[in-house]
């Protein structure tokens, strides 16, 4: 039997639409799968001939890139033609936090996938399923349902037509840095849907290598909340280990040995446990906001006020290392280098959105200090462009200067530093050559480590002084 779905249409081709799609493409090789975006520069970043620039990193995408591109695997800007011949259009578009209006600081802004809904209204054919990738607030699909009722009596030419849909809720799961692996082999697969006949075929697609037994089937709200929940439940356990490490810094218990044997215990389990600088990345802050939002909603106030907490401890645990950074120092950074190592949000992406890194910096800068700035690969204009901030001007107001740089490697970065901040778990800061950076360091040769990767007997052995997250002073 022939596979019913020929044509897939993937709106928003960033850090899921792109990976994820590329995993089908080379899963269902009989499948054309045309990931489209608005943003111009971004599809042809996809489509340029050097796999190195596309415009993810993420270990493993290029392998892919390299195997489907212009196979069964296209990245266009022609957003109406691929959606008119798409069998089934995955929606994975950006939802960020309100900024202004009702709502504004915790609801998700709809307005991207209020958009997609309409060009899908306008320009699909026939029966169309469509398929919400992006994480959303519970009952969106009702949203989309009632735009795609509304909007689809019409064709392009404004002639009367028919078209029919069938909306699925299919949120994705994986994590920036292992994406690839986890769209392999993931945990789950969550599909919400009331048409059963859509959701065997988004089920066929999935089949071609996950296991029956990983695939969950259920109504779409359950599915929109279980995504929520989630990440909910991820980020608490991170604001939880997160607390603990400032009592085991206070009471000279050992961070990694009490997450070790808290972890051991099977019913908790040893993932999510590594005390760290505060989660980052587009999702866990806005999407707990979304939570909070949805709760405060539906008159839950306790529930809300619960989860509000998670990231009230995710700010603290942030300012709480900037304190220690500043009285380490003396208490006053002002003019004086601090090296910073990682700026993005986690280990093996290029990605910032919401790193602790941006937090971080931005307030050392406003205590006056200068930043050397290093990360394997997150660019020039992105740092540039996440510290650009009118108060760091303000401060500056006599040059006008900008006072921090981007250093291209750990060795550039620590010349006539005070201070090393290890703010992202990249493999290359785990083995640090300390005889090489004290030598380009001015004493008394600081490293601040958020990330529990220094080797910290190499390191006091060349007279640094090291403090660490979950233990404190180590000198
Ligand atoms: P992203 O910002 O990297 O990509 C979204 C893309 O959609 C952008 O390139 C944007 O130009 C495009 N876009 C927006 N509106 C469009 C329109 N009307 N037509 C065409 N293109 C449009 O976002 P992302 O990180 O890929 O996240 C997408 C969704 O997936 C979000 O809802 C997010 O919560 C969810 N999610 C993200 C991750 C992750 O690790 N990043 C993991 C799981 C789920
Ligand atoms: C997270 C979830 O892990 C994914 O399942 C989900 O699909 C995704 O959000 C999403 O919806 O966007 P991601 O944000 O890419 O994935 O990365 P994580 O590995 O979850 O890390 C998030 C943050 O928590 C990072 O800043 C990381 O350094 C930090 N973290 C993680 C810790 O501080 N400690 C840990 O033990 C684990």
């Amino acid at each position: 039997m022939a596979f019913p779905i020929k044509k897939v249409c993937c709106i928003g081709a960033g850090y899921v639409g792109g990976p994820s799609m590329s995993v089908m493409a080379y899963k269902c090789p009989e499948i054309v799968f045309n990931v489209v975006d608005k943003n111009k520069n971004r599809i042809e970043a996809w489509n340029s001939e050097d796999v190195n620039n596309i415009p993810i990193y993420e270990p493993g995408l290029s392998d892919l890139i390299i195997k489907c591109r212009d196979k069964n695997l296209f990245f266009s800007d022609e957003i109406d033609k691929n959606i008119a011949e798409a069998d089934m259009i995955f929606i994975s578009v950006n939802t960020p936090t309100k900024l202004t209006g009702l709502g504004a600081g915790k609801a998700i802004d709809l307005k991207w996938i209020e958009s997609c809904a309409r060009q899908i209204a306008k320009y699909a054919n026939g029966h169309t399923i469509v398929v919400e990738k992006s994480t959303l607030p519970v009952k969106t699909a009702q949203a989309i349902k009632s735009i795609l009722d509304i909007e689809n009596k019409k064709d392009i030419n404004d002639n009367y037509c028919y078209k029919t849909f069938s909306i699925l809720s299919n949120p994705e799961f994986l994590a920036e840095g292992t994406a690839i692996d986890d769209l392999l082999c993931p945990d789950r697969i969550l599909i919400g849907g009331e048409d059963a006949s859509s959701i065997e075929l988004l089920k066929g697609i999935y089949l071609k290598w996950v296991d029956s037994k990983k695939i969950l089937t259920t109504d779409i709200w359950s599915s929109e909340l279980s995504k929520l929940i989630a990440n909910a439940f991820l980020a608490q356990r991170i604001s939880s280990i997160n607390s603990v490490s400032a009592l085991c810094e206070s009471t000279e218990a050992n961070i990694i040995d009490v997450a070790k044997a808290v972890g051991m215990d099977s019913r908790i389990g040893e993932y999510f446990l590594s005390s760290g600088p505060g989660f980052g990345g587009s999702c866990f802050k806005k999407d707990i906001l979304n939570l909070v939002y949805i709760c405060n909603h539906y008159g839950l106030k306790e529930v809300a006020n619960y989860w509000e907490k998670v990231i009230d401890i995710n700010n603290w645990q942030q300012n709480r290392i900037v304190s220690i950074i500043v009285n380490k120092l003396y208490g006053t950074i002002s003019d004086k280098k601090i090296a910073i190592l990682g700026f993005a949000f986690k280990a093996n992406t290029n990605d910032t959105r919401e790193s602790p890194a941006i937090n971080i910096c931005k307030k050392l800068l406003e205590e006056g200090c200068n930043l050397n700035i290093y990360d394997p690969k997150v660019s020039l204009e992105q740092i540039d462009n996440d510290l650009h901030n009118e108060s760091i001007f303000y401060l500056n107001k006599f040059n006008k200067e900008k006072t921090w740089q981007v250093s291209k490697s750990i060795v550039e970065s620590v010349i006539g530093t005070d201070a090393i901040i290890i703010l992202t778990d990249w493999s290359e800061f785990y083995n640090l050559d300390f005889k090489d950076i004290t030598e380009r360091m001015r004493s008394p040769y600081w490293i601040f480590d958020t990330r529990n990767v220094v080797n910290i007997s190499e390191a006091i052995k060349y007279g640094m002084k090291v403090w660490k997250i979950g233990n404190g002073n180590l000198d």
